[in-house]
């Protein structure tokens, strides 16, 4: 099994990104984890952590969002250059400059607690088995189930994705 690297819970992991997703700039953390130098992850797309075991869905759910203006708050697996992973809770916004216009993306990511894990990485495998066998749309299917279950739906995916790691 690859190795995993576990965050403290005062670690923030920054990165920026351009329109495209391009990493504009990495905190000395992110840089760390990734296993990349500095060099190797600017002008890069975020797509160079993209761990296997993440469902697409996620990833569609996050850019939707960041293109109609809005945050998301998200769990994410993410693959170093070693194989080894680390585990997330993203929270990715869109920067304006003072007259409006698109600035940038940024992320701050902190690490995730044991019970939202529990019930993350079973949810991520199913909604990924889902995706295999019929595409997105049943990925979503899950992902809706499990919202529901919970209380709560995608217009609250942000909000059940924080309290579950509280
Ligand atoms: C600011 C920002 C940070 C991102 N951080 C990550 C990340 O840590 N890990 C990751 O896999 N994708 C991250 N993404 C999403 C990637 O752009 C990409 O959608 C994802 O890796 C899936 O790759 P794919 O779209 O090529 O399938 C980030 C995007 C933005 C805009």
């Amino acid at each position: 099994m690859n190795k995993e690297h576990v965050l403290k819970n005062v670690d923030i992991v920054v990165s920026k990104g351009n329109a495209e997703g391009d990493i504009t700039y990495a905190n000395p953390i992110f840089v760390k984890l990734s296993g990349y130098s500095m060099g190797e992850l600017l002008d890069k797309p975020h797509s160079i952590l993209r761990h296997p075991d993440m469902p697409k869905l996620i990833f569609k759910f996050l850019w939707d969002n960041l293109k109609a203006g809005n945050d998301v708050i998200a769990f994410v697996k993410n693959l170093s250059k070693d194989n080894s992973f680390y585990w997330v809770l993203a929270h990715v916004r869109v920067a304006k400059n003072p007259d409006g216009s698109f600035r940038n993306y940024v992320s701050t990511r902190r690490m995730v607690t044991g019970g939202a894990r529990a019930v993350i990485e079973p949810l991520y495998a199913k909604m990924l088995e889902a995706e295999k066998e019929e595409g997105m749309s049943g990925s979503l299917k899950v992902l809706e189930a499990f919202l529901s279950g919970n209380g709560a739906s995608l217009a609250t995916f942000n909000e059940t994705m924080k309290k579950l790691n509280s």
